[in-house]
Order: C-alpha cells, then structure tokens, then sequence
C-alpha cells in the first residue's frame, strides 16, 4: 500500500474517545504545555502538476527542506481522488494538481529556499504559502491519534496507553507500530469482525500477511486453538512476536517460507487484490476440507476477479462490504 493508505488507516475508522484521550487528544492539538526548546518550524506550501511533482520535491530537498509532503489538495472534500497501488502494477503517479508542503527549519528562508529550488530547475518560482509549525512532543501527538476502536460491542483494539472502555470485552491492546495493522482500516475491520462472527472454540487460524499480528492475537483471544502468523516482511514477524506477547496469547509467527506442511480450518489474508489472485492455489493448499477462507483488501471493483481465481477450490462470495473494500469468504471443496 502506498504511504497515503497509511496515513489514512492512521486516521481512519470509528474512534471513541474516553475523558483520557480526549484531554490527551486536545492538549497535543493544541500544542498546550508541550512546546519544546527550539519552538517552530516553517512550513511553505504550493501546488503542482503532477508531471513536476517528483523533480520539484526532489529540488526542496536538495535545497535545504527538512522533508517534503505530496498531497491531495482536494483531500477531505468530494473532489478528493484516492490513489490506490497494487504490487506488480506501474506506480499510478500523482494528483493532477499536487500540494507540496515543504518542512524547513526555524532558521531557514522559505524564500530563499524556494528560489534555489527553482534556480536547479531553471523554472519560474511559484507564489507559495508560509506559515510556522509549532514543535510538540511529537510522540504524544500521534498517540493522542490513536483511542480505542470498537470493532464489535464484544471486540475493542486499544492502545496501551488508554483504558479499555470495556473491562469486559475482548480487548486486544495493540499500539501503532512501522507494520500494518492497527485496526483503524476498513480492510483489518472486516477480517476482525469475520472471526469475531465465524470462529468457533478452538479451530485453527492461518493468519497470511500478518503485519501487526492483529488478526492473529484476535484469534487467539477469541478461542482459537493452534494460530499461526506468517508475512515476507521480518518487521511485520518482529511486530507480531511483540504484539503476542503484550496481549499473552499463544501465536506462532514465522517468515512465509518457514510455514510448516500444515493446514488450518480458517485462512484470513488481508492483502491486496493481485497478490491474492497469484496465492490462489497457495491458500487453497493451506486450507483444510470443509474449511473456510476470508480475503481483503480487495476493491470493489476488483472483487469478481479475486472470486473467480478461487472458484476452482472454493464455494466463496462477498461476505461484506466497508468503505468500498469488499470481504470474499469461502467454503474449501474437498478434493482440488
Ligand atoms: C494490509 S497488511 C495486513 C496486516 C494485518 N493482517 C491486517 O489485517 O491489518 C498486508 C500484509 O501482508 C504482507 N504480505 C504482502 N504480500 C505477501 C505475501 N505474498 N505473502 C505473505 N505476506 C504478504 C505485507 O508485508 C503486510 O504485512
């Protein structure tokens, strides 16, 4: 997923607040007793064809930028333009119009800085924003982003530094961390809300594409017996072992290749629409008789494409839609 998407499962979702966060949430935004020593930044921003995007972020850099952010200009409004990437497809580019918003330090130029930009690209110097950006504890800042999110009245995903809001619920703490999977997009929602839904005492999870081990540890919280996490990614089997332990389940997370000969009577995958279609047969190999799979991260537009590649060795259909993301699940035939 692009770092847009990430940004967005960051900020996506049904938050709750309690008194706790609330205060955290509005003392961080509001900067209140947490300025530090150097106090501001700059910021400058302008807009941009997509085409002069790239060399022009590359021009702040190199001129003295401290980091550069390409954004939607559009972004929150009805004209706003999700981009979505998929691996093994060409990177779709940019907005039409981008926002530029470049990050320089207290005792930069923003002027000055402009101008260099614009000298290495022998281009005019565009008529640009400035303003200051106060310093924060910046940690603070983005946890206060983060409050416990109900994904059933049964099931919460809280991070360690709130109180559950349920002391009753199965609640499964988890902070935001370098590997996806916090809860908040509506990719991981489905697939919690699928085993909070489907899973029976003691049957066994095959979490693929594990990230933050959050489907995992629900699984395993929620009954499951033998639960196993695996991912191509070291820092997502990393994440998940810690994660495991903060919630003291038991989850075995491993690299994808380390998979023991093994199947599972629940697959859940959560990645994204060509990569499911490529492990077809490696899910379907994975999944017991009788067993059921669940796939996300599938557009709406994307699901019948997924379904068919899965049809050869499962009876499977849209399970449930959030936000445009479409569930498949299925039921593995016997035999193929
Ligand atoms: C969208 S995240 C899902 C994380 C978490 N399971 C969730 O539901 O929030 C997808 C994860 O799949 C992993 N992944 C991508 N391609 C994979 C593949 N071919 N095999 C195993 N894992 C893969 C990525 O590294 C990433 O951690």
């Amino acid at each position: 997923m692009r770092l847009t998407d990430a940004f967005k499962e960051a900020g996506a979702g049904q938050w709750v607040t309690d008194d706790f966060c609330a205060n955290d949430f509005a003392a961080a935004m509001m900067g209140a007793a947490e300025v530090v020593s150097d106090p501001t930044f700059w910021a400058l921003r302008f807009d941009v064809a997509a085409d002069d995007a790239d060399r022009w972020s590359d021009a702040l850099l190199d001129a003295g930028a401290l980091s550069v952010d390409a954004a939607d200009p559009f972004a929150g409004t009805d004209g706003e333009s999700p981009i979505f990437g998929e691996p093994s497809e060409a990177p779709r580019g940019w907005w039409h119009v981008t926002r530029l918003t470049a990050l320089c330090g207290n005792d930069a130029d923003p002027a000055t800085l402009v101008r260099s930009a614009a000298g290495v690209l022998a281009a005019a110097e565009p008529p640009f924003e400035r303003y200051r950006v106060p310093d924060r504890d910046w940690v603070r800042a983005t946890q206060a982003q983060f409050t416990p999110l109900r994904v059933t009245d049964a099931l919460w995903i809280v991070p360690s530094w709130c109180a559950p809001p349920c002391p009753d619920a199965t609640n499964i703490l988890l902070d935001p961390g370098l590997a996806f999977g916090t809860g908040a997009h509506p990719t991981t929602r489905l697939c919690l809300r699928f085993l909070a839904d489907e899973l029976k005492d003691h049957e066994s999870v095959l979490d693929y594409g594990c990230g933050s081990g959050i489907l995992a540890i629900a699984a395993a919280k929620l009954g499951a017996g033998r639960v196993t996490g695996v991912d191509i990614d070291p820092q997502a089997i990393r994440a998940s072992i810690d994660n495991a332990r903060a919630n003291r389940v038991r989850a075995r997370f491993v690299h994808v290749d380390a998979l023991a000969d093994e199947r599972f009577a629940i697959v859940v995958a959560n990645i994204l629409a060509n990569p499911l279609r490529a492990l077809a047969p490696v899910l379907a190999a994975r999944t017991e008789d009788g067993g059921r799979i669940a796939l996300s991260g599938i557009l709406a537009a994307q699901a019948d494409a997924v379904a068919r590649d899965y049809t050869s060795s499962f009876d499977i259909a849209a399970h449930a839609e959030d936000d445009g993301w479409v569930l498949l699940t299925g039921i593995r035939r016997s035999g193929n």
